[in-house]
């Protein structure tokens, strides 16, 4: 393989084969390919796209390039939902040990955030002695024993993804269709679940800003999981304003907890979870859909699914009653309140996250520190009746006091409030099978 001559062929918008595609992943990966070349192949890649055969062999090659898992030797189903992330996007952590509580196994290797909030691994880690970096060997452990673990992806796992995509983050190259596939679901792949839900995000809050974008990139990770041999579908939902009414780290978690306990009124979180868990378990068991949902909330409602996170995090080393009290640790707080009476129209999911990241949220880079207690507690949501001086929302920070003026601010004009109630919203824009 001549990396130049596939860049030549690339860039006039040839097809490559298979083989030279995987030749050229594994030669990148162990450093025979310098970082030049695949500079050029992912801007060739972005601006001549693949067909649906290149895609799946850089998927697959990529996948390769590192461990792959498999769970052949548990009794039951494995499935794995994989979102492309929102504000406020704690359904993972109700998801994951909900279809567990459905009979499922659900190995669910997770990120750390890099951009306006934590990811799943840092809300995990907001919890007083959560290990999320645990070994494979560990992680199997902890999914054998309880049927689920969020466990931040170690470096075995798609090596090529980790190089490719830290190149493409400074090169102008992420936002490629094919690149976007092949990096999640070489991942996801390598995880090993016989099943996969994708839950698309679209809109202000998500990486996919228009629903044609959304749909597009949800049809091409299903037919890349079905065509690596998975069973799989994708709902494209909405996310213009967030989910739930925490942004944040340990608030987020708080928020899971009580969705967990059936003690929330973040119905947008209990939906949607419920309709991903039952898509994992339909797919996965070969059940009818509404019998699936129907299990779902038979395992929520009985507390079986929270039993399944408690017990899930106390194999992490987590402590969630310290959990509790971190949430009452001393914090700088500003509170948001009404101008004007009327009914809240929308809550900007941007400038939300943008709060949340002044106030410490999230990193902009990997080695920087997340402020576990940082971020926006929502009083209120869309189609709420408020008068005037009433709390919209509360901001807290532990690191960032200066920044909670500005964060207040983003968060006022991201609140939209008018005369009359707005129309009700669907959450799921579509669903791709
Ligand atoms: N998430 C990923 O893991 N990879 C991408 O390319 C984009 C989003």
């Amino acid at each position: 393989m001549i990396a130049k001559l596939l860049l030549d062929r690339k860039r006039e918008g040839r097809e490559l084969a298979a083989e030279e595609i995987r030749e050229l992943i594994a030669a990148y990966t162990r450093g025979d390919v310098p970082d030049y070349q695949m500079a050029a192949f992912a801007m060739a890649v972005c601006c001549r796209g693949m067909t649906d055969a290149e895609t799946l062999a850089l998927t697959t090659a990529m996948r390769d390039s590192g461990e792959c898992l498999s769970w052949d030797d548990l009794p039951m189903p494995t499935a794995d939902k994989h979102s492309t992330g929102g504000v406020g996007d704690k359904l993972s952590l109700i998801i994951q040990p909900l279809a567990a509580a459905c009979g499922l196994a659900v190995p669910s290797l997770t990120g750390r955030g890099l951009g306006l909030t934590g990811g799943t691994a840092d809300k995990m880690e907001s919890i007083p002695g959560y290990v999320a970096g645990l070994s494979l060997a560990d992680y199997r452990k902890v999914v054998m024993a309880c049927g689920c673990s969020l466990t931040v992806q170690t470096g075995e796992i798609a090596p090529a993804d980790k190089k490719l995509y830290a190149l493409r983050d400074v090169t102008g190259t992420v936002p490629s269709i094919p690149l976007i596939v092949a990096s999640i679901l070489s991942k996801k792949l390598a995880e090993g679940a016989g099943t996969l839900v994708f839950d698309v995000k679209c809109g202000s809050g998500a990486f996919m800003k228009t629903r044609e974008e959304a749909a597009a990139l949800a049809r091409a990770l299903v037919d890349g999981a079905k065509g690596a041999g998975r069973k799989a579908c994708a709902l494209v939902t909405v996310m213009d304003e967030p989910l739930g009414f925490a942004v944040g780290n340990a608030n987020e978690v708080q928020e899971a907890i009580d969705v967990l306990k059936c003690e929330s009124r973040a119905f947008d979180v209990e939906t949607l979870s419920v309709e991903l868990a039952a898509r994992m378990v339909s797919l996965a068991k070969g059940a009818p859909l509404e019998e699936a949902r129907a299990e779902c909330r038979r395992k929520l409602v009985s507390g079986d699914a929270y039993r399944r996170f408690a017990r899930m995090v106390e194999l992490h080393g987590g402590n969630l009653e310290a959990c509790a009290k971190s949430r009452l640790a001393p914090v700088e707080a500003a509170d948001v309140t009404a101008g004007e009476s009327g009914y809240v129209q929308s809550i900007d999911a941007r400038g939300v996250a943008e709060a949340a990241f002044l106030l410490g949220a999230g990193r902009a880079r990997s080695d920087e520190a997340v402020d576990f207690l940082a971020g926006v507690d929502l009083g209120v949501a869309s189609g709420d009746r408020v008068e005037v001086g009433v709390p919209l929302a509360r901001l807290a920070t532990a690191t960032r006091g200066g920044a909670l003026e500005e964060a207040a601010r983003l968060v006022r004009d991201a609140i939209v409030i008018g005369p009359d109630m707005p129309a009700s919203r669907d959450l799921v824009l579509e669903v791709v099978e």
